[in-house]
């Protein structure tokens, strides 16, 4: 592979690492350390996880060096970590902190140097430079992640980071009362869903598959915040998180469970579409990319699944434990969405980007 391609890589690794550091950057030592939620980890955990499993990835794996801090990297491990005791471990702090993500950044860019990266590499993981767009995507992702975390900051204002779609920011698509109640009608019929076989994408959007689908309906634009304003009025149905801040009404509703968007689904006497549903009407949908929109999809594994390259990242979490959400959020970058990305979690979970678009059978 050229080394502009190389250069490539390490141009998006810089962009991405400057887009985390702009986001704290407004926050001093004693806000990163602090635990502001037990569902939240405090932000110098993301920060040192983010550093740790580069290390680990691009340094350790790829470069095959030993670990600047040796056994540091356990209390870095998202699973061996639950979140309510990350603040409590014995992690980097402060300059200590920033010292790891540089030195770190460092090394990745000198094994960078070293490696065969291109479609013919033998190892998997730098075919195509597997392993680069997934540290990219991890990075990006983990800053929706304390994005969550931030707007819990008392003061926080978003510094102006480029691909952050603020809904406050750029033109908001018009919306009347008909066409936020406006459908589109998708067929009976075969459709191809997931990742196919090239490109980047994540072992749980693959193997692309044919599904067959039975005609449905489902909404152009996500719920509002007025319509599901009148759902509480008539409900008395508890607000959804941070709506005292006082929400746009013609926005896309935001931060609702799976239960609260499953209520909402069922007092207007639709439903929540599967993902399947979602992912074949996906070309057509509207207002994409504001809030994530639950589906009533348990997060499964497709068929011939296989786990790359490690089972912590989806495979521990197949089951009915965990509701399929789509599309991706004012936080995610976009260089992360794509129509056949699965993201999940717990169905009481709100702090989470998360509204709901309707579905019905046809
Ligand atoms: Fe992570």
């Amino acid at each position: 592979m050229s080394p502009t391609t190389k250069d490539a890589i390490a141009d998006r690794l810089a962009e991405a690492r400057r887009r985390t550091l702009a986001l704290v950057e407004p926050l001093d030592d004693s806000q990163l350390n602090r635990v502001y939620s037990e569902i939240l980890s405090p932000l110098a955990w993301d920060l040192g996880h983010i550093a740790n499993f580069e290390e680990l990835w691009l340094v350790q794996t790829i470069g095959d060096r030993e670990p600047l801090h040796g056994e540091l990297g356990r209390f870095y491990d998202a699973i061996e970590n639950p979140r309510k005791i990350r603040g409590e471990l014995p992690i980097l702090r402060d300059s200590e902190l920033r010292t790891y993500l540089d030195d770190v950044r460092e090394r990745t860019l000198e094994v960078l140097e070293e490696v065969e990266i291109g479609a013919e590499a033998e190892d998997p993981l730098l075919r195509e430079g597997f392993v680069y767009e997934m540290l990219l995507a991890h990075e990006l992702q983990h800053t929706e992640t304390m994005l969550q975390l931030l707007q819990m900051v008392d003061g926080y204002t978003l510094p102006d980071v480029p691909e952050l779609d603020l809904p406050d920011r750029g033109p908001s698509p018009e919306t009347s009362a008909e066409s936020s109640s406006e459908t589109i009608a998708i067929e009976a019929g075969t459709y191809e869903i997931g990742a196919g076989p090239t490109g980047f994408a994540y072992d749980n959007e693959r193997g692309r598959h044919e599904v067959e689908l039975a005609a449905f309906e489902i909404d152009r634009l996500p719920v509002s915040n007025s319509d599901y304003a009148e759902f509480l009025e008539e409900t008395g149905a508890e607000p959804p998180l941070y709506w005292e801040r006082g929400p746009d009404a013609s926005q896309p509703l935001i931060h609702v469970s799976w239960h609260e968007a499953e209520a909402y689904a069922g007092w207007t006497g639709k439903r929540l579409p599967t993902e399947q549903e979602w992912e074949a009407a996906s070309p057509r949908l509207e207002r994409l990319g504001r809030v994530w929109e639950w589906t009533s999809s348990d997060f499964l594994a497709y068929p011939g699944f296989e786990a790359f390259p490690y089972p912590e990242y989806s495979e521990a979490f197949f089951g009915d434990e965990h509701k399929v959400l789509r599309g991706g959020s004012w936080a995610t970058h976009r260089e992360v969405m794509r129509p056949s990305f699965r993201n999940w979690d717990l169905p009481q979970r709100r702090q989470i980007f998360s509204g709901l678009r309707l579905a019905r059978d046809a």
